[in-house]
């Protein structure tokens, strides 16, 4: 058997449970495609960050789902492994085989039961109640931790949200999730559901409810944490709110809220909230969505203080505008500014306090492109490192096809032209492009050079530091037959940060192409 579920037990009563889903949840949202690689990497983080579970993907979905629910499950030290399964049996028996290799493993299995989700499968009441006794058993005949959520459970009839929950908890369910999947709710609201939940259904007191809200009204972290409240021990969240529409809510406010307001809302979580920055850096980075300047917690101005009345009381008393420390979430206190002369300590020292520890071939990787940069750019910021350590691991070796060489002339007579080389499959091949503009130029030739049918969705080009010298990150979407992908790189030019972007995108596209060849068993479900 299996190790048992999480448990609050009657002396831990204000122990909450985080249970991230940035890997299914997040990773649902169009464009967040992560690859299998990226997905172990954050998984890992989750991990040693002290979530307590990690929803890792939804196994029936593609085959790319099912290995890498199997692969993080094997690699997992600390945390539940989960994977998300629908109301059958052919889904439940592909989760399971997922997740069995985890040390904890966990099923998740749900139905939508509001009267708008049930006509969907077009069932009734008792057929939806049958369905749901029979799903959450098979699932508890397999793994003794199983988790289970009637979708759109805050536009589910009260009566009838009690019924099946009921069944649930006595057909073995140890966890069972509350989710407003429409972002519908409001806190005074998702606390009574809670609060009503626990005083009528019977058994309640035996399980844990969690709470998943999204954040379509802007109030995710305000209905998670009333719910808590009011009784839910689990918060389901992902890293930076990542998820579909206006995402879900997210993992740093739900966390820092418990740590910062401890004496209104005495709860404990078992994260290192040092760690919050580095997981959230490497999701931004890998998901393609950039963290908007102004997000609580983890945006670029959290800790900003521009206006000389702020500076001036943080410099008496950093009490004065700040209610936590930068710090707490794993940010250095000091923005030391790096050059050409700085030497591979220095590089190591100031990469870990950025949350990156690097092996010493990383560091000799790394370190060359540093000193490359810095010959271009006078002063490196902890901006630039960032950029540079997200770029390193956005290009990479192996990938199918890399660019070799870029000229581009651009100026107020047109047509720009590039000429590209680029390596495909270990070959070089060579263009000459025209557009307009030196970025449409760059796109015609890589074009050219690897033909394709996906439409570019979206181009966006940040500047990392201030001055013409600043290095630029660029984000590049690209749909293909309804899938998203999302490329990403940085570079004192440009143009090749544009390019090396765009290359990243097509990289993840190939890969994308091969997972999502239909799953063996969901021809079979
Ligand atoms: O939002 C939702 O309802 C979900 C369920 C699958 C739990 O994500
Ligand atoms: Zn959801």
């Amino acid at each position: 058997m299996t190790n048992p579920a999480p448990r609050i037990m009657p002396s831990d009563q204000d122990r909450v449970l985080i249970f991230d889903t940035t890997l299914r949840d997040g990773e649902q949202s169009p464009g967040a495609t992560m690859t299998h690689d990226e997905k172990l990497e954050i998984a890992a983080l989750l991990d040693e960050m002290g979530v307590d579970i990690i929803e890792a993907g939804f196994p029936i979905a593609s085959i790319g789902d099912f290995e890498a629910v199997s692969d993080i499950a094997r690699q997992a030290k600390n945390a539940v492994i989960c994977g998300l399964a629908r109301a059958s049996m052919g889904d439940i028996d592909r989760c399971w085989e997922a997740v069995k290799h985890a040390r904890r493993p966990r099923i998740h299995t749900f139905i939508g039961t509001s009267p708008l989700h049930r006509a969907i499968p077009n069932l009734d009441m008792d057929q939806m109640a049958d369905r749901i006794h029979a799903t959450v058993t098979h699932a508890r005949n397999l793994c003794d931790n199983v988790q289970w959520s009637p979708m759109d459970a805050t536009r589910t009839e009260h009566d009838y949200l009690c019924r099946v929950v009921e069944i649930a908890i006595k057909a073995g369910a140890t966890t069972i999730n509350i989710p407003d999947t429409v972002g519908y709710t409001a806190p005074r609201e998702s606390a009574a559901l809670i609060r009503m939940l626990l005083e009528r259904v019977p058994g309640a007191d035996s399980i844990i409810f969690a709470t998943h809200c999204h954040n379509d009204l802007g109030m995710a972290t305000a209905n998670a944490l009333a719910a808590v409240e009011a009784g839910a021990r689990q918060i389901e969240c992902t890293i930076n709110g990542l998820g579909e529409r206006a995402g879900n809510t997210a993992l740093e406010e739900v966390v820092m809220a418990l740590k910062v307001r401890n004496d209104i809302m005495p709860y404990r979580t078992g994260v290192d909230t040092t760690k919050i920055m580095n997981i959230s850096r490497k999701v931004a980075t890998v998901s393609g969505f950039p963290v908007q300047f102004n997000k609580a917690i983890v945006g670029k101005n959290a800790f900003a203080h521009e206006s000389g009345i702020h500076q001036d009381g943080m410099l008496k008393n950093a009490e004065t505008f700040e209610i936590m420390r930068p710090t707490d979430i794993g940010l250095s206190e000091t923005n030391l500014v790096m050059g050409k002369h700085s030497g591979r300590a220095a590089l190591r020292s100031k990469l870990a306090d950025l949350g990156y520890e690097l092996a010493d071939n990383q560091l000799a990787d790394v370190f060359v492109r540093f000193k490359a940069l810095a010959d271009r750019k006078k002063e490196v910021y902890d901006d630039d490192l960032i950029a540079l350590m997200q770029d390193s691991t956005t290009s990479a070796e192996h990938d199918y096809m890399q660019i070799k060489h870029l000229r581009v002339v651009c100026g107020t007579e047109g047509p720009q032209t590039a000429d590209l080389t680029m390596t495909i499959d270990g070959v070089d091949h060579s263009v000459h492009a025209t557009g307009d503009g030196p970025v449409d130029a760059t796109f015609a030739a890589v074009k050219a050079l690897f033909p394709h049918t996906a439409r570019l969705q979206l181009y966006q080009v940040h500047a990392v530091t201030e001055g013409t010298d600043a290095q630029a990150t660029v984000s590049v979407r690209m749909e293909e037959d309804g899938k998203m992908v999302t490329g990403q790189s940085a570079d004192t030019d440009t143009v090749v940060a544009s390019a090396k972007a765009y290359v990243n995108a097509l990289n993840k596209l190939i890969l994308r192409r091969q997972k999502t060849k239909p799953a063996e068993a969901a021809r079979q479900a």
